[in-house]
């Protein structure tokens, strides 16, 4: 009886040494996660960059979170309300505030001069005197096959419920003229493996409105569901889509006879995407 008490609270003192562990070490593999988006000057689509905000931490409750927009422009015109960092400003930040660790979380679709430009900088700022030891990067949206296929998923299982099977979803993205901009013709390539009538479309590059109209005509498609493929709904998105002006995608479709319904929300929006954003960044902390 005795000996089993003693096994018993031996035991008991193991677990709790194991467990507190575990806690050191999540608490100690990264001491910042710094989320890094192209920026916006859309209010709405500041709504949704809290939203995801409040995502990421309800993913890393102990963590320090801040922000940094990539996108230059935008910080300038926002530097008022001093809200918007650079990259190169919030890590010089963290690492004067003593930070030792920080893992990037990257809100960008694909690995393009953006992301590029994010591990020139993550690479920099490591390992400098009295500065960061570590400063890792998760990968964007898409980025490996496995991941283009569950964004593809995710993009078809997230389409509206009254949308009919010969009705169109285009998913239009930036585009780019970076090598990676082959990532939305890739994207197509598994989307339509499971819808044939889920597009892709680039407000730059290849996968222009002319390609994308020429398609649906191709496929007979009367109406379309026109969505963006960016982290926010912003400028792009209001004025490039769903802009009342004659040279908006909404505009086009509907003068060359195609109904269009608008679904103005953000990938960021979904919390499906955020999670996938996030499996790449917990990742980043299982490579010790
Ligand atoms: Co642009």
């Amino acid at each position: 009886m005795y000996f089993s008490v003693r096994r018993f609270v031996m035991s008991f003192f193991l677990l709790c040494a194991v467990f507190y562990g575990q806690s050191v070490t999540a608490s100690t593999d990264s001491d910042a996660v710094l989320i890094v988006a192209f920026g916006t000057s859309v209010d709405k689509a500041r709504g949704a960059y809290s939203n995801i905000e409040k995502q990421i931490r309800a993913a890393y409750p102990d963590k320090e979170l801040r922000w940094a927009w990539t996108a230059k422009s935008l910080i300038e015109t926002n530097s008022r309300s001093k809200t918007a960092l650079s990259t190169q400003e919030a890590l010089a930040k963290l690492a004067a505030e003593g930070v030792k660790d920080v893992s990037i979380l990257s809100l960008h679709i694909i690995p393009g001069a953006e992301y590029n430009d994010l591990l020139q900088t993550a690479r920099a700022f490591e390992g400098l005197p009295k500065g960061l030891r570590r400063v890792r990067v998760a990968p964007p949206l898409l980025y490996d096959t496995a991941g283009l296929r569950s964004v593809a998923r995710l993009l078809v299982r997230n389409m509206p419920p009254e949308r009919k099977k010969d009705e169109a979803v285009l998913f239009v993205g930036h585009g780019s003229p970076h090598p990676s901009g082959v990532y939305y013709p890739a994207l197509q390539y598994y989307l339509q493996n499971l819808d044939e009538n889920a597009l892709v479309g680039t407000i730059e590059g290849d996968l222009d409105f002319e390609t994308v109209l020429s398609g649906m005509k191709a496929r007979g498609v009367r109406k379309v569901w026109l969505a963006p493929l960016m982290t926010v709904a912003g400028d792009h998105a209001s004025n490039d889509l769903f802009g009342s002006g004659a040279d908006s995608w909404r505009q086009s479709f509907i003068a060359n006879g195609i109904q269009v319904q608008n679904i103005p929300k953000g990938i960021g929006e979904y919390p499906a995407f955020v999670e996938q954003w996030l499996s790449g960044l917990k990742k980043l902390s299982e490579q010790k």
